[in-house]
């Protein structure tokens, strides 16, 4: 368990599948976390994802449930994921999402990120960590760039939705960039 000041970032359960349920099944929370309304889920198909991970059988990525303190409510997911296809761990994609929109703009994310860094910098000693997202998701880009996170690229016209094509962008950062943003505090 990683623990944050308002948050905590916990393994995900079985109790968990109902909220995994509604968070994959709605439309604007969906388009923001993987750059397209991918918002049809069945309640088996997230119960035969959550039954692997419950297993620990995916080694490539951790995945936390983000659990409010003052309710003991679960309003989200983050994730490290390993790129282990050069079968070194060194680099790791982060990920999360609050599903629950009445949680946005609280401050969540900035402690969901901060927690997520320490855990990849500090205790998994990685080289580096990356982050995706859309062009236009303005609350992600914003939310990397508070940590430092440079942006290294972007893919053009990468995704499709609502009748549009928009550019994906990537953005990293190092452990270097980290601990000095760190020190200069
Ligand atoms: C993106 C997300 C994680 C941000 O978390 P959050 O708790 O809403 O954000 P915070 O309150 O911690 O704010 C972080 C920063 O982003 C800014 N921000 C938040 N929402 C914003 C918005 N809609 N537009 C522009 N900036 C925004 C805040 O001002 C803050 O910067 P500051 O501290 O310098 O003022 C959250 O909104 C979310 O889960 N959205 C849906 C899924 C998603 O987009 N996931 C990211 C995919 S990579």
């Amino acid at each position: 368990m990683l623990t944050g000041k308002h948050i905590i970032l916990r393994a995900p359960e079985r109790e968990d599948l109902k909220s995994f349920h509604k968070w994959q099944n709605d439309e604007e929370v969906m388009l923001l976390a993987r750059s397209q309304p991918d918002h049809v889920k069945s309640m088996v198909s997230l119960e035969t994802e959550l039954e692997k991970d419950l297993k620990g059988e995916d080694t490539e990525v951790r995945r936390y449930v983000i659990e409010e303190k003052s309710s003991g409510k679960a309003i989200g997911w983050c994730s490290i994921r390993f790129h282990s296809w050069a079968r070194k761990y060194h680099n790791a994609d982060l990920g999360l999402c609050i599903g629950e929109k009445d949680k946005w703009a609280k401050g969540y994310g900035t402690e969901v990120t901060r927690l997520l860094l320490q855990e990849a910098f500090e205790q998994l000693n990685l080289h580096k960590v990356g982050w995706w997202t859309f062009a236009e998701n303005k609350a992600s880009i914003a939310l990397a760039e508070k940590f430092g996170f440079k942006e290294e690229g972007r893919l053009q016209e990468q995704n499709f939705f609502n009748n549009q094509f928009h550019d994906s962008v990537i953005f990293g950062l190092l452990k270097s960039q980290y601990e000095k943003r760190l020190h200069s505090k």
